[in-house]
């Protein structure tokens, strides 16, 4: 656990040196839960919305996008429900004065229980090797059975107090857990309260409830309202899909984990309009091709797994997280959530706008059911960033620190560097660059000596370097070096975006 929160700090610190992501205001000692992206932040993270847009969008033919407002009419946030039920269950501990969501407490000390039972099916293993059975394990073992027995209990209890808002149950099931506060180690707990999470604003000058308006708490919204100007504009056929990329504000309690949890924020969320009474099918459709759109980034496929949601939000039917294995351990990335017909048939209450679509097939009118997929495009930054960090110990005994980016993702694709500064070999690389950067991000660097300068490629994840040497002059030929191989060959000129190409490229990804 230590090493893993010492892996976050790392990750902080070089995101910060290397001008990926900025604490927010810092001059002015930063502000909480906010940061900036710095100059090469922004490129990782332009690159991380276009693999999302395109395989939503371009490789869709029934899922379009949108760019909605942030300020929408506050009747919208009425009829979402977000502002009677956007809340998050809060406990304060009085020694530490720290606060928690109460919810997230009692998640913990599940997943704890759950460690256990997984420490068990370890031992089984190491005792019995290839012959383990670890399905008939988990089914007979004692400890198991009675840890996977406390685990539904306190899931019950937790799914219940929550659905009925008893938070005095809550507060019951933390006292009754001898959940301690992490900080302090102390039982001394405050009452659970209830806390909205939206950000408010007033419109124009005039103050009261009339003119606040909210600042979206999700982009989602965004797209209900919009149904059916996208669905009759551009005659969609259901099923389809309408994706969106944007910011988002919560007032989060408890904000920390660097941009794992902010205040501002962006998702790429998409809701795919359905038949009613198909949406479990277009739910397991989107869980597992959300699911392989994560691992095609090559980070691991044991660093995702699904998380089945115990306490539902008010909207959905079904709901399920894919975690990823962060510095700070399994925490959600993404969310993919059965809607039902509720936000439409809400704006339709609500406005008293019909919200309807016409099957020809069925000839007939209905509301359409919803399919969402969210996720946090900051989360999935910090997944790329943590997951490609790494610090190598070389054959010939140095080090260096790498960032194994996948290489479509990477800001910079190639650094065009001249061997000296002298014998014409600046302006050869110049030319070299020009050749390359309507295609890629390049950079141009000769200061240092080569290992260095190949070092400082590495730290910020370029996937090759090219070096225009004396050879170069007479041939037209230049080296190549791969990031992650460290391997250089020699190629000629003209060869080189190929060779870029079949690695770089968007498509690596899509197909
Ligand atoms: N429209 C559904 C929705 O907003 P959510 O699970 O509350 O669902 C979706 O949020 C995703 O947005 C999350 O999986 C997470 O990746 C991201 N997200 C939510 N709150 C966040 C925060 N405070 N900071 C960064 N990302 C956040």
């Amino acid at each position: 656990m230590e090493q893993k929160e010492d892996k976050l700090k790392e990750v902080i610190s070089h995101a910060k040196e290397y001008g990926f992501v900025f604490p927010s205001s810092e001059i002015y000692d930063g502000l909480a839960a906010t940061y900036d992206y710095g100059q090469l932040g922004s490129e990782l993270k332009n690159n991380i919305k276009s693999y999302w847009w395109k395989s939503m969008v371009q490789m869709h033919d029934n899922i379009v996008g949108i760019d909605s407002a942030i300020f929408m009419h506050p009747t919208t946030w009425k009829a979402s429900g977000h502002v009677d039920a956007f809340n998050d269950p809060l406990i304060d501990n009085k020694d530490s004065k720290k606060r928690y969501r109460a919810d997230v407490l009692i998640e913990e000390h599940i997943e704890k229980i759950r460690q256990k039972i997984d420490k068990e099916v370890e031992k089984g293993f190491k005792k019995f090797g290839d012959s383990f059975d670890e399905a008939q394990f988990r089914a007979t073992n004692p400890n198991v059975l009675r840890n996977a027995q406390k685990i539904t209990e306190i899931e019950d209890r937790m799914r219940t107090t929550l659905e009925n808002n008893d938070l005095e149950g809550v507060y019951q099931l933390i006292v009754d857990l001898e959940i301690a506060c992490p900080i302090s180690g102390s039982k001394n707990w405050t009452e659970v309260r209830q806390f909205n999470l939206m950000f408010s604003t007033e419109l124009g000058s005039v103050a009261g409830d009339a003119s606040t308006i909210y600042l979206r708490p999700e982009t989602a919204q965004g797209i209900f309202v919009n149904f059916l100007n996208v669905q009759k504009s551009g005659r969609m056929k259901i099923p389809f899909g309408i994706a969106q990329i944007g910011k988002a504000f919560r007032n989060e309690i408890v904000a920390r984990q660097f941009i794992f949890r902010m205040r501002e924020f962006e998702q790429m969320e998409m809701q795919f309009f359905v038949r009613p009474g198909e949406e479990m099918k277009w739910y397991e459709y989107w869980k597992e091709t959300r699911a392989n759109w994560h691992k095609k980034l090559g980070l691991g496929d044991n660093l995702y797994r699904f998380h089945d949601h115990i306490k539902l939000a008010h909207y959905a039917n079904a709901a399920a997280d894919i975690e990823f294995d962060f510095p700070m351990g399994f925490k959600e990335l993404e969310g993919i959530h059965s809607r039902t017909d509720f936000d439409l048939k809400q704006h339709e209450q609500f406005s008293g706008k019909k919200l309807q679509y016409f099957d020809p097939e069925l000839n007939q009118n209905y509301v359409p059911y919803v399919v969402e997929t969210s996720v946090g495009l900051d989360r999935m930054f910090l997944s790329v960033l943590s997951a490609s960090y790494k610090n190598e110990k070389l054959e010939d005994g140095s080090e260096r620190s790498v960032l194994s980016l996948p290489p479509a993702l990477a800001p910079i694709k190639v650094a065009v560097m001249p061997l000296t500064k002298k014998d014409g070999l600046p302006e050869k690389a110049h030319e070299v660059l020009n050749l390359l950067k309507y295609d890629y991000n390049c950079t141009y660097d000769e200061k240092d000596s080569p290992g260095k300068r190949y070092r400082r490629q590495d730290a910020i994840g370029t996937p090759y370097c090219v070096m225009i040497d004396h050879q170069t002059m007479e041939d037209n030929t230049v080296t190549i070096r791969d990031r992650d191989t460290m391997e250089q060959i020699r190629v000629a000129i003209p060869e080189l975006y190929k060779i870029i190409d079949e690695k770089v490229n968007m498509r690596t990804l899509l197909v």
